[in-house]
Formats: C-alpha cells, structure tokens, sequence
C-alpha cells in the first residue's frame, strides 16, 4: 500500500474540511432568518469565527505542505491524471487561503473602500469551490473504490473495509 499522510497531514486536512462545509452551511442559511433577528446573527458570527479559523489553519497547513515532504502520488497513474490532480489540490490550497481574505475584506473597512465587488466574488467563488469539492470527493471515491488504489485511506487514520 502506498505511504499515509501523517497525522498532523491528516488532522488539519479533516478540521478544515469540516469547517469549509460550515461555511457553506451557514453561509447559505443565514438569508432564511429574519435581518436582526439572533438567529441570523449568530449564523453569520459562526461563519465569521470558522472562517478566520480556516485562513489560520490553511497558512499551517502550506507552511507543512513546503516543510515536510508527503507521499507521492500512487504508482499507475497517466500524466493527465497526476496533472489533474495536481490542479485540483493547488485550486483546494488556493481557495482556503483567498476566500476567507475576501470575506475578511467584505466585513472590513477596505470593503467599504472598494465597494462591494470583494463581496461579489466571495459569493461568486463559494460556487466555484463547491464544484471542485465536488471534483475532489468524487475522485477519492473513484480512486478508493473504482480504481482500488486505497487512496482515500491515505487520509484517514483506518482502513476501510471494502478495500
Ligand atoms: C473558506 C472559507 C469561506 C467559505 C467557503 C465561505 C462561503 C460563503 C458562502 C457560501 C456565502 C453565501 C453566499 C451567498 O449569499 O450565496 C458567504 C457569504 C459571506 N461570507 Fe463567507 N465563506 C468563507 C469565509 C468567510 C470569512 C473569513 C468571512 C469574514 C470574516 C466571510 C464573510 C462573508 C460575508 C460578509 C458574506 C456575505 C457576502 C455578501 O452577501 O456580500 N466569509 N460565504
Ligand atoms: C471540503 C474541503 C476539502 C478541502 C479544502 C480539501 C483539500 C485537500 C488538499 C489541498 C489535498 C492535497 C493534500 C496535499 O497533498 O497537500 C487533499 C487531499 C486529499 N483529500 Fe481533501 N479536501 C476537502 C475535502 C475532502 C473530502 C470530503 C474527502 C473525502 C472524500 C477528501 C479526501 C482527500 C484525500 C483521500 C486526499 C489525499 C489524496 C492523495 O492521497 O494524494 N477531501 N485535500
């Protein structure tokens, strides 16, 4: 079987997994409450609170990314396939870093600033990160149980069952 991620790898792959689904939860849930009302607000505070905590752990998590080297992707694959994959993580890296910078530009005083294009293109971004998500979890699944390579457990702590 192909080397593990480590757990440190692993640990923040999953937390901020879990929380960029939070953001789309909350993010797409506030508009349903009332303006003012509590449970908008603590909605919208919640998506503010995990996103900063997902700018701070992506910054580590590249910072780990560079610093320590991490398995290679498994044996067979084409070259499209590894440049796909690739795209895909660096598109991942980059869209936890930029989207909670332009939500934090959208709440600041530079929002006011630049007016509400930084807002736009958060919303318009959310969708595009949604589709390579999408991508992402498609292709772990198709590795893991089409191609039987055991490559989603490179990123989990056991091993699966069906593999
Ligand atoms: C990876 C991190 C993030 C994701 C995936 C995300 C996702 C989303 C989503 C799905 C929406 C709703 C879009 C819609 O109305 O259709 C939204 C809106 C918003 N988010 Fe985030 N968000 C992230 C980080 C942040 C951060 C760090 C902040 C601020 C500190 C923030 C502030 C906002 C604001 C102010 C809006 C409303 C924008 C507007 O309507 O102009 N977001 N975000
Ligand atoms: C929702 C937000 C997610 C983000 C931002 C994200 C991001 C990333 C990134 C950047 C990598 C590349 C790691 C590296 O080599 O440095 C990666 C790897 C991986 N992700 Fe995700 N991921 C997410 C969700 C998921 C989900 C839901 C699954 C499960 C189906 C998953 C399964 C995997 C697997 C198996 C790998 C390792 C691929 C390999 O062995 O080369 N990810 N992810």
């Amino acid at each position: 079987m192909s080397p593990r991620y480590d757990r440190i790898a692993m640990t923040l792959h999953w937390v901020i997994a879990a929380l960029v689904l939070l953001q789309f939860a909350t993010g797409w849930s506030w508009g349903m409450f009332e303006r003012g009302s509590d449970g908008r607000f603590f909605l919208f505070r919640t998506h503010l609170v995990s996103g900063w905590a997902i700018l701070v752990l992506a910054i580590a998590r590249l910072a780990y990314r560079l610093s320590v080297p991490q398995p290679p992707l498994p044996d067979g694959m084409s070259r499209l396939q590894r440049s796909a994959a690739h795209a895909s993580h660096g598109l991942l890296y980059l869209a936890i870093l930029v989207q909670p910078l332009l939500g934090i530009v959208t709440v600041s005083a530079f929002g006011k600033t630049l007016g509400g294009w930084p807002g736009a293109v958060h919303v318009a971004l959310a969708w595009i990160i949604t589709a390579i998500v999408l991508v992402h979890v498609l292709a772990a699944l198709w590795h893991q149980f089409g191609r039987r390579d055991r490559l989603l457990e490179r990123m989990l702590p056991m091993r699966l069952p069906s593999g």
